[in-house]
């Protein structure tokens, strides 16, 4: 590999995708391929830690198994996020087209449409190496059997595309099963069972066609969510605001959502003591006590970390730990009340048990 590039494969072992970062040397521009929503906060720490510039998320096509970490990285750093046209992905900042060049520093990235897999199948070529998402894996290839997939398309876009690069281009797939890392062009025409020299497009549409492969698990979560760039549907109720690295919402916020407080779709849990609950300013209709402390600790322990919880007490401060606490502990959507019940009642909001 060469002296003047950066490369760090990375391995999400639920769905088994690689993600990767490559990066230019000089320029420290970096790109991010194919990151799992599930590792971001892993992938960004890295990125830090090596001191690169992410210029650019880059999705090799719509992935069925995992959701995309895109959208979340685009959300805490000022890269652009990428992915096919044909994906017709509203929210994407850069919809790529085959043959289009992406710069890092005095380096590029070129896309190579390579579609089969699904209609979205993007290949990233960089100084040498080729990230083929799900088109060519190690002596294998994605399936074609749904996305808009076709064993035909899949068998033109190897060996019309990539079969003609160098022989001793770095294949980096989107995943592996059999723990192997990387492969070469040379190697993939020589020994790729499916897609070889040896196979005609009729031996390969014929191995495709006999798969008879499940569908992928999260097929129905990661499919919507990834096309919205990864926001997992429904995730969140209220968006809201990143305060010192607590995320953090209004009174006003909470207000408008009451519907989803009365729903239980969001949890409202109050973290003062129960004398201050049922006290001056009495508690919101709907909010439950889970007093910061062992109480809080415990109800944590043992909660659904993707429960989207408002935590409320006095004026914010206790309510702020306890959303840090929950974040500590994995929770993604728990979020602070700013103001806690001071502010609510300056609003003159209805509360209940008021002394
Ligand atoms: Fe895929």
């Amino acid at each position: 590999m060469r002296e003047d590039v950066i490369v760090y494969q990375l391995f999400e072992s639920e769905s088994s995708t690689y993600t990767y970062i490559v990066a230019d040397k000089d320029s420290k521009e970096a790109a991010i391929i194919d990151p799992v929503l599930e590792t971001v906060d892993r992938d960004l720490k890295l990125i830090e830690e090596l001191g690169l510039k992410l210029v650019y998320v880059l999705d090799t096509h719509i992935h069925a198994d995992h959701i995309t970490g895109a959208g979340e990285i685009r959300k805490r750093t000022k890269a652009q996020t990428c992915v096919s046209l044909e994906a017709a992905v509203n929210c994407v900042d850069i919809p790529l087209k085959d043959g289009q060049e992406l710069r890092l520093g005095a380096k590029k990235i070129t896309v190579i449409a390579t579609p089969g897999h699904t209609n979205t199948c993007l290949t990233y070529a960089f100084e040498g190496m080729i990230f083929t998402g799900d088109a060519l894996l190690i002596r294998g290839c994605g399936r074609t059997d749904f996305q808009q997939g076709s064993s035909e398309k899949l068998f033109d876009s190897v060996h019309e595309k990539l079969f003609k690069l160098p022989a001793e281009t770095i294949v980096f797939p989107g995943h592996d099963y059999r723990g192997h890392t990387s492969s070469t062009i040379a190697l993939e025409k020589r020994f790729n069972p499916r897609l070889g020299e040896s196979k005609t497009k009729e031996d390969f549409k014929k191995i495709m066609a006999e798969l008879k492969l499940a569908n992928p698990k999260k097929i129905h979560e990661a499919v919507p969510a990834n096309l919205a760039c990864g926001k997992p549907k429904d995730s969140r109720s209220i968006q809201p605001q990143n305060v010192d690295g607590i995320p953090e919402v209004t009174c006003e916020d909470v207000l408008a959502h009451a519907h989803h407080i009365e729903s239980k779709k969001i949890r409202l849990i109050d973290v003062r003591r129960l004398d201050e609950f049922d006290g001056e300013y009495g508690h919101i209709k709907g909010a439950e006590l889970f007093t910061l402390g062992p109480d809080l600790t415990n109800l944590l322990a043992n909660g659904n970390k993707s429960e989207e919880i408002v935590f409320v007490c006095r004026s914010g401060g206790r309510s702020g730990s306890a959303t840090a606490e929950s974040i500590k502990l994995g929770y993604k959507y728990t979020m602070n009340m700013a103001g806690g019940m001071i502010r609510w009642t300056e609003l003159q909001q209805p509360v209940q048990n008021r002394k």
